[in-house]
Order: C-alpha cells, then sequence, then structure tokens
C-alpha cells in the first residue's frame, strides 16, 4: 500500500476485484427482478393458454387478455410506438379495463389511441410507467366512459395543445397522476397549463386527485376549484413547507395527505388561511416535525384542532433538547422546550448522503487508478 499526497491510500484494486464488484451488482440487480416478479416469466411459466391475446397482441408474452373480465394489459413490454393500441380492434367487442404499463411511447398519438374503434365499455385505462412526455389533447376521443385514469410514472411536459387532453372523458372519478411530471421544466408554466388542463376537462364527477409524488413546493392555489365533487387530495412525498389553496373549493373535500413533505412545523398562514376552514379529520400530517422554543404555537394547535387525523401518531422528529426526540406532539411538555440544539445542523440526511457521495468518490478514485 502507498500513501498519495492527498492522503488517500492506495488499494491495489485490480481488474479481477473489478469483476467480482460486477458480479456482486449483477446477483443484487437479478435477485431484486426476482423478487418483483417479472410477469413476462410468470407467463412462460403458466401452462395455461386461456389468457394470449388475440391478433396482433398474441405474439407478446407481456400482454395477457381475460375474455370473462374483458380486461387487456401489456406489462413491460418494451413497446414503443402507440400504434399498438390499434392492434386490439376487431378482436374484442367490449373492453372494460386496459393496462399497458412498462412500456416507452414518449408520445400519444394526436388522434384517438384506438383509433377511429369506440370503447363505450371502457372504463378503466392505465398507462402507467410508459415514459410518456407529450399527451396530445386528441388522444383519449374514442372512449367517453373511462372513470379511472393512471398517468402515473412517465415524464410529462405539458404544452399548449395538450390542454384538452382531458375534455373528452367528462365521467373520470379517479386521476392517478403520481410522479407523472418531469421536474425539469419552468413549474410556474406547467401549473398554469395544468389548471387550463383541468379547466377545460370540466371533470363534474372526478373524486380522487393524486399528485403524490411530484417533488412540488407549491400547488396552484385554485387546484381544486376545477372539481366540486373531489373527496381525496393525495398530496403525499412533494417538498411543501407550508400550502395555500382556496378553500372554498375544499368544502366537500375529505382527506388530503400531505404526508412526507417537507413541514418543520406550520406556519400561521397554514393554520389560519387553510387548515382552520376543512372538514374535521381531513388532513393526513406524517412529517418530520422539529420540536424547539420555537413550536409552542403550532403544538398548541394541533392540540386544540380537529382538521388533523391521527394527530396522535405525529411526533418531534428533531427536538431541542435531544430526550424529546420521538414524543407525541400532543404530550411534548412545550414549556421544556428550549433552543439550546440546532436542529437544522446536525441533519442525519445530508449526513449519510455525504457518507455515500465519499463512498463514490472512494470507488471512482480506484476505478481510475485501476484503468
Ligand atoms: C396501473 O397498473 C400498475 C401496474 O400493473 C399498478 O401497479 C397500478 O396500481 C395500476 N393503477 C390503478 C389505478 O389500478
Ligand atoms: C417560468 O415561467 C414564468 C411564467 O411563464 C415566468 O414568469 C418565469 O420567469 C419563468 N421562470 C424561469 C426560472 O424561467
Ligand atoms: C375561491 O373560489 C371561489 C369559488 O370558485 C371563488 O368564488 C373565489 O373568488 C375564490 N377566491 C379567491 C381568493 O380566488
Amino acid at each position: 500500500m502507498e500513501s498519495t499526497s492527498d492522503g488517500w491510500i492506495k488499494v491495489p484494486f485490480t481488474a479481477r476485484s473489478l469483476l467480482s464488484l460486477f458480479a456482486c451488482l449483477l446477483i443484487i440487480s437479478e435477485s431484486s427482478a426476482a423478487r418483483h416478479g417479472d410477469p413476462t416469466i410468470i407467463q412462460e411459466a403458466d401452462p395455461n393458454s386461456r389468457f394470449i391475446c388475440k391478433g396482433q397482441l398474441g405474439d407478446f408474452p407481456a400482454c395477457t387478455c381475460i375474455e370473462q373480465t374483458s380486461e387487456i394489459s401489456c406489462i413491460n413490454a418494451q413497446f414503443v410506438e402507440a400504434d399498438v393500441f390499434l392492434h386490439i380492434n376487431g378482436h374484442y367487442k367490449s373492453i372494460n379495463k386496459i393496462t399497458f404499463h412498462g412500456n416507452n411511447f414518449q408520445d400519444l398519438p394526436d388522434r384517438p389511441l384506438f383509433g377511429t374503434t369506440k370503447y363505450p365499455g371502457l372504463h378503466h385505462l392505465n398507462l402507467s410507467a410508459n415514459y410518456i412526455v407529450n399527451l396530445n389533447s386528441n388522444a383519449l376521443k374514442s372512449i367517453p366512459n373511462i372513470r379511472v385514469l393512471d398517468l402515473s410514472n412517465n415524464e410529462i411536459v405539458l404544452r399548449p395543445q395538450d390542454t384538452n387532453f382531458l375534455s373528452h372523458t367528462p365521467l373520470l372519478t379517479h386521476l392517478y397522476l403520481r410522479r407523472a411530471f418531469t421536474s425539469s421544466v419552468n413549474r410556474t408554466r406547467q401549473f398554469e397549463l395544468m389548471m387550463n388542463l383541468f379547466t377545460n376537462a370540466k371533470l363534474d364527477n372526478l373524486q380522487v386527485l393524486d399528485l403524490s409524488y411530484n417533488y412540488l413546493s407549491s400547488v396552484p392555489y385554485a387546484l381544486a376549484c376545477p372539481f366540486p365533487s373531489l373527496n381525496k387530495l393525495d398530496l403525499r412525498q412533494n417538498m411543501l413547507k407550508t400550502i395555500s389553496m382556496n378553500t372554498t373549493c375544499l368544502s366537500g373535500v375529505n382527506t388530503i395527505d400531505l404526508s412526507r413533505n417537507s413541514f418543520r412545523y406550520l406556519d400561521e398562514a397554514f393554520r389560519q388561511k387553510f387548515a382552520n376552514y376543512l372538514n374535521p379529520e381531513t388532513l393526513i400530517m406524517r412529517n418530520t416535525f422539529f420540536c424547539d422554543c420555537n413550536s409552542a404555537d403550532y403544538i398548541q394547535w394541533i392540540r386544540s384542532t380537529n382538521v388533523i387525523r391521527e394527530r396522535n401518531l405525529l411526533v418531534c422528529s428533531r427536538a431541542s433538547p435531544q430526550n424529546f426526540i420521538g414524543s407525541r406532539l400532543v404530550e411534548v411538555p412545550v414549556h421544556k422546550l428550549d433552543c439550546e440544539t440546532p436542529l437544522v445542523a446536525e441533519a442525519p440526511s445530508t449526513m449519510s448522503g455525504s457518507l455515500i457521495s465519499v463512498f463514490l468518490a472512494l470507488l471512482l478514485s480506484q476505478v481510475l487508478v485501476a484503468v
């Protein structure tokens, strides 16, 4: 072993050890693939051929068609052309449910997805995880009766010409947009287009809107206003520190899930202009709350309000003094909280983050040495 000038110790790192590292990674990734169950494997192992699709989809083991329930699904089929939806036509009289998940379409077509064929019985369309970027306003035209639309896990970038995408499906009750939008474009502009999309759609029956996992640090003020029947708004796993919404439009809403956002405390605007106008038990609020000498107001408010569901489960994730870490917000003795320990400085998450980057830097330097 030798020591370099900057103090790093060079471990002999041969091509062989590099190979065994890759072998390890391969084993890990394969075993996790097995755990998640590759549907194509299940399909091949299934001696039952009842579910093979008719027509061209029959060539793809990743596609299953269940006539009894009128369901078609192609999962991880690697399709790249949205023309594949046309292959369904002519083979099935009625279809209730279509799932295309784990493909790579990029663009939905600027014509009805199923061409000129109408599917009045189609209630459930699942287009999740297909790398969809562009929606196009005509894509959902021939399926007027869908109730459930799942566009989660895509890379959607809205354009002005897409804002009638939802205008042909007035009966929608559930709209899933979990981790659906790419975060690399101007959010202000995307919010404007999203509100146009929602307003144009006139979704008077929409009950559930899922915008979880979208890295949102704010939401449009009028987000709920286009949806008079909205009951549940899912904003889990975003980056909200506070929230400002038109509460007049939330009068029918009974669940707003704000879990795993960036709330550290609940500021006055959150309490007085938002939460106090909501129905009882509406908010689900599991976050990394901070408890210190500045926390009395929001902690007292949590104790006094009936708007937070399961408020007994909320705890001080960081606290000064530290012995109150893990204390329930409804129980922590507020007068004993102080500001002796700074809560922001010693962030365990950045700690492990920097450990990982040190490890990566080490690994990289060894790879470079080996080359
Ligand atoms: C859409 O399909 C995916 C993959 O099968 C599934 O995990 C997800 O729950 C489905 N969405 C809905 C709304 O059923
Ligand atoms: C984002 O878009 C808005 C409205 O179109 C504009 O006012 C703003 O300057 C843009 N922000 C950035 C960072 O480009
Ligand atoms: C909130 O929404 C209601 C109902 O749509 C509307 O009348 C009101 O003007 C909105 N308030 C604000 C401040 O935008």
